[in-house]
């Protein structure tokens, strides 16, 4: 029924544009165009403004939401919920609306839809772009299964502040990870045939530098150069778009005084002239509007003008097109033919989904079939298991016979929700295996002394007693410390990063009663500064929210059945008035090294450096690294530079390491990072055997951004570095001639 209303408004739309090879149209380029074009010239107005206009279901009545997208007043909704809304408010789209225009229906699907993997800065610890695109296909699958089109993903912000809460949704601090991830996401959620009914469009975001929010408080003003803009936070995006997503969110925040969702500068002569970006944005929730607040636009008729003519092609929430784009066209200030480009872009997007040959993605039999199956459990086991960082290990892990029985202490250890982390879409506590379930599944019950100690956050000393009792009772002490979801993610900035509540003084008084190996179990979505941890306890395994397999996980890496790999991809400070932070910071006139003295750009109240460094963390196994060659030593611009060096591993344990390359550009007319990330890799090693590595770097990838904003390399002296973590590694160097 459904199908021939969408044949029938094709034969309309060819019989009035006299286009009869419509009929026939297929999915290539001229075909697509053709039928956009004569969509176009059969829309009133209002239907076409209906298209740039985005709503939150769940902020209307489902009368409403019917009512609106019957009159062609809605191009796209979302938060929809289950799988039936999704089939009746396109149902009514199609079958309904004078055109019968196909809904897109969107959605967080942020790691995972209700299979829940890791959080997103957890899964970039993998270094593991194959994950990520596995994570993210799995995720389609099912979304689209449950008639999601499209994701309001990947979150592709570089963050250097571990005070914003976002920073758990985004592949951590550098620009060069940032990217290979953002792509390998983009292919994920997009595979290679939009049009397949399992495939969900991927949408970048926040369109940019939402991450360089001041003190790290979410939503605050940005202030960065134009040189940080291009070398840090644009990069991510590039690179998702040059692997063919199709939408963008533009950000809530201002650069530099043009807000993110007003801004020509990043939306028009970045998006649309120099990266010829033709999918459509979306602008973020509500952030049109808010050019108000920002004190940008003086009423919503102006946001409206103001959002649209800089770039914003689809608004969420916030209703100024809804209300004020007709008058906006009628007065003249908006051109049609500039609401048609965007209402293009747009239905190109749906076109290239498919959703006008067949409107419906998912059904009840996909949603039954397509839904947690055992391989994406499985999947969401491994790449947990890849996630892991173990951060200290003081010869107590992993655990064997003669440790138990384990006393696990801590407000973390018996929860779901907080393993799920924020924007865990259909995620549900029920599907999560706790920590503690687990370790009771692998050490029996008779094994696990169990108390809680105290509360995530407020609460009182009250099982503390309590905690040191068992503590005294057991061989080995588990502290399963850290945050709960709500504290990270959207509107989870933190001004303290350390444990909160009475977790620290928890750790304190049984550290203070006992005698035992303690192990820290760390569940949390940024960095915390945990110092007296780090000083205190025999080992730190970081968690971070691993999604619904987070239990069985810790208890791999614990047990020693897997051996962990996991890597940094953000620094943790020592204290939270280090942040922000990052390995590739500039190295000052002052740079603090040596013995401690004054004058250095240092805190009178603290050690130099960090507390754990980008690109960090341990293995069962121990990796030596030597023979570093590089050739040529001088070279060309359009040259290629080969290093090549080996890694043994010296231990009896096979493991994977995730080997890095920085370079170092010494003197240059922009002052350089100390450090750059340029290549690296992820390899298995066998016990005592040695492997031989390789790296090409071409030139071309080792310049900057100048004065002009224009990418040179410039002549004169590199240092280079192969080696574990951003701080340790054989170093070498060339010349760039
Ligand atoms: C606001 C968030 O900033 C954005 O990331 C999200 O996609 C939208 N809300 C929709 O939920």
């Amino acid at each position: 029924m459904e199908i021939k209303k969408l044949v029938f408004i094709r034969i309309l739309i060819a019989v009035i544009s006299l286009e009869i090879p419509l009929l026939f149209c297929n999915n290539t380029e001229r075909g697509e165009n053709k039928f956009i074009d004569s969509l176009i010239s059969v829309m009133t107005l209002d239907e076409k403004i209906g298209q740039l206009v985005q709503i939150d279901y769940g902020t209307i009545s489902h009368e409403r939401a019917v009512e609106l997208v019957r009159e062609g007043k809605v191009g796209s909704l979302f938060n929809l919920g289950i799988l039936d809304n999704c089939l009746k408010l396109q149902r009514t789209a199609v079958e309904e609306s004078r055109l019968g225009i196909p809904l897109i229906i969107g959605q967080d699907v942020i790691h995972g839809f209700r299979t829940i993997f890791p959080i997103p800065l957890a899964e970039s610890c993998a270094w593991d772009p194959k994950i990520s695109e596995r994570n993210a296909r799995i995720a389609a699958i099912e979304a689209s299964a449950c008639g999601v089109h499209w994701t309001f993903a990947p979150m592709v912000d570089i963050a250097r502040d571990a005070r914003w809460g976002r920073i758990a949704e985004g592949s951590g601090e550098d620009p060069y990870l940032g990217s290979i991830l953002a792509s390998a996401k983009v292919r994920g959620f997009q595979s290679n045939n939009l049009s397949k009914n399992n495939t969900i469009v991927a949408c970048p975001k926040h369109y940019v530098a939402y991450g360089a929010a001041e003190g790290g408080r979410d939503y605050n003003t940005v202030e960065i150069s134009l040189i940080t803009l291009h070398e840090i936070y644009l990069p991510p995006f590039l690179s998702a778009i040059r692997e063919g997503a199709l939408t963008i969110m533009s950000a809530f925040n201002e650069i530099n005084g043009v807000p993110a969702s007003a801004n020509p500068y990043t939306l028009k002569s970045i998006l649309r002239d120099n990266w010829k970006f033709d999918g459509f944005v979306v602008s973020d929730y509500n952030a049109v509007n808010e050019l108000i607040a920002h004190g940008f636009a003086k009423n919503m008729k102006k946001a409206a003008m103001k959002a649209f003519l800089a770039g914003v092609d689809m608004e969420m929430m916030g209703y100024t097109y809804f209300n004020h784009m007709k008058e906006l066209v009628e007065e003249g200030t908006i051109q049609e033919e500039q609401i048609d480009k965007s209402v293009r872009r747009i239905l190109k997007v749906k076109y290239r989904l498919g959703l006008f040959n067949d409107p419906y993605y998912g059904n009840k039999e996909r949603e039954q079939k397509e839904i947690l199956k055992k391989e994406f459990v499985k999947q969401a086991r491994q790449s947990a298991r890849e996630s892991i960082v173990l951060l200290k290990n003081e010869g107590v892990l992993p655990i064997s016979d003669k440790d138990l029985p384990l006393a696990v202490i801590g407000p973390l250890a018996d929860s779901k929700e907080d393993l799920l982390g924020s924007w865990s879409c259909y995620g549900r506590p029920e599907d999560v295996i706790s920590i503690l379930e687990a370790l009771r599944e692998k050490y029996s019950d008779r094994n696990i002394l169990y108390h809680k100690g105290c509360e995530i956050i407020g609460g009182n000393k009250k099982g503390f007693q309590k905690a040191i009792k068992i503590a005294k009772k057991a061989k080995t002490i588990l502290l399963v410390l850290g945050e709960a979801s709500w504290m990270s993610g959207e509107a989870g900035s933190r001004a303290y990063i350390g444990l909160p509540g009475y977790q620290l003084e928890l750790a304190k008084e049984i550290r203070r009663n006992t005698n035992k190996p303690i192990i820290a179990i760390l569940v949390n979505g940024r960095p915390l500064a945990i110092k007296w941890l780090a000083d205190n306890v025999d080992a730190i395994v970081e968690s971070w929210q691993l999604g619904i397999q987070h239990g069985p996980t810790v208890v791999d890496i614990l047990s020693g059945d897997y051996n962990p790999s996991g890597k940094l991809t953000v620094t943790f400070p020592q204290a939270t008035g280090q942040e922000p932070i990052y390995y590739n910071h500039k190295n000052t006139g002052r740079p603090p090294v040596g013995e401690r003295r004054r004058y250095v750009s240092w805190y009178v109240d603290l050690p130099y450096g960090v507390l754990y460094p980008f690109g960090y963390g341990l293995s069962y196994s121990k990796f030596d690294y030597h023979d570093l060659e590089i050739y040529p030593r001088s070279l060309s611009i359009n040259d290629t530079l080969h290093i090549k060096f080996k890694i043994t591993n010296k231990s009896n344990i096979a493991g994977k390491e995730i080997t890095q390359l920085y370079i170092r550009d010494i003197s240059a007319s922009i002052t350089r990072p100390v450090k750059e990330l340029k290549r690296f890799k992820k390899i298995m090693i066998s016990p005592k055997e040695t492997v031989k590595i390789e790296f090409k770097l071409p030139i071309r990838e080792c310049g900057f951004y100048n004065e002009n904003l224009e990418y040179v390399i410039e002549p004169g002296l590199f240092k280079l570095w192969v080696g574990p973590n951003s701080a340790e590694g054989l170093e070498g160097e060339f010349i760039v001639k």
